[in-house]
């Protein structure tokens, strides 16, 4: 926030958006007729499930939430036997932290292990335990962690991973940023590990204006929602969502979207407990999201920049989505 606020234009990091109830917005964000992404993510999903597990025997999700999308892929890897780890396993259908030791005198069973990573630790247990139940032959190893600072070797057998990081979230960051991820996720994984990367393809300006400003204004009500969630947060005064509107717009020469908020008289904004404060001018916006609009192949030759060899890359059959399946060199 201090960073962001006080640079030009005024930016605050999309995690923001994020308490109970913009989680709930995001979620109805999810189903609306203009935005497109989860229906086709899920469509590549359920037509690819089986050559994206390949032998997986270890898949880890980045950002897994409430693992919802995910469980069409877990539905095919809770089938397979893998080869005994090294080592003696969590029996299969329970949910253990990662790290911890097993417990004594378990069989050195083979079952696939699955680790959601997410920052919220009760959704994430809620959906760790829900899934060890529904899928016995699974073990699932929920780890809570900024998936943007991950650090140590992923839990799971070297070669044997597959880690998912879906929805499109890569073109949430800056360049710098996904530059930086991608080099940390590189870090912690190991020759021979797939990464399946969903991401939005570049299209019609005004498809994509549309799935970020929604005539029913949910999308309006989860941008403005975050001066509500900043307000109590940091104690910020002048933060009135009734100064400000909701605007997306295309930006072509970064190939994004962004989202901003546009103050529509001039308003003051101090925080007090940073001592300092910030005047806006009717017309001036803060930035609250870039999401990033990609080329399949030029993200293709991004990833092998960064260690990750070419692979497959999927869209729904409108062509308006895509997933790439690369492996660590
Ligand atoms: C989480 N992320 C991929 C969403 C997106 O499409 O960039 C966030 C979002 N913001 C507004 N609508 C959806």
């Amino acid at each position: 926030m201090r960073e962001g606020f006080f640079s030009d234009p005024p930016t605050v990091p999309p995690r923001w958006f994020y308490d109970e109830k913009g989680s709930l917005l995001f979620d109805r964000i999810t189903r609306l007729a203009e935005y497109y992404p989860t229906r086709a993510e899920a469509e590549i999903l359920r037509s690819r499930a089986v050559d994206i597990v390949g032998d997986a025997t270890t898949m880890v999700e980045l950002g897994a939430g409430t693992c919802e999308k995910t469980r069409v892929l877990l539905d095919v890897f809770s089938r397979r036997t893998t080869a005994p780890p090294a080592g003696a396993a969590a029996p299969a259908g329970a949910v253990a932290p990662a790290g911890a030791a097993p417990p004594a005198g378990a069989a050195a069973e083979a079952s696939p292990l699955f680790v959601p990573v997410d920052i919220s630790t009760e959704m994430l247990f809620d959906s760790a335990r829900a899934l060890a139940a529904e899928y016995p032959g699974l073990r699932v190893e929920p780890v809570v962690a900024d998936l943007t600072a991950l650090d140590g070797p992923l839990p799971g057998e070297p070669g044997g991973r597959l880690v998912l990081f879906l929805g499109g979230t890569v073109g949430n960051f800056s360049e710098a940023q996904r530059a930086d991820f991608l080099d940390m996720l590189r870090g912690v994984m190991d020759p021979g590990d797939r990464l399946g990367l969903g991401f939005d393809l570049v299209k019609d300006p005004a498809r994509l204006v549309a799935a970020y400003n929604d005539a029913d204004g949910v999308t309006a009500e989860f941008n403005l929602n975050m001066l509500d969630v900043i307000s109590r947060t940091v104690e910020a005064r002048g933060l009135d969502r009734r100064d400000f509107r909701h605007e997306a717009v295309w930006n072509a020469e970064e190939s994004r979207i962004e989202m901003w908020l546009r103050a529509i008289r001039d308003v003051r904004i101090d925080f007090p407990t940073l001592g300092r404060s910030r005047t806006l001018d009717v017309g001036a916006g803060i930035r609250t999201e870039i999401a990033r609009k990609f080329e399949p192949y030029a993200l293709m030759d991004e990833l092998a920049g960064h260690g990750f060899l070419r692979g497959p890359v999927w869209t729904d059959d409108a062509g308006d989505f895509g997933l790439a399946l690369v492996v660590v060199d």
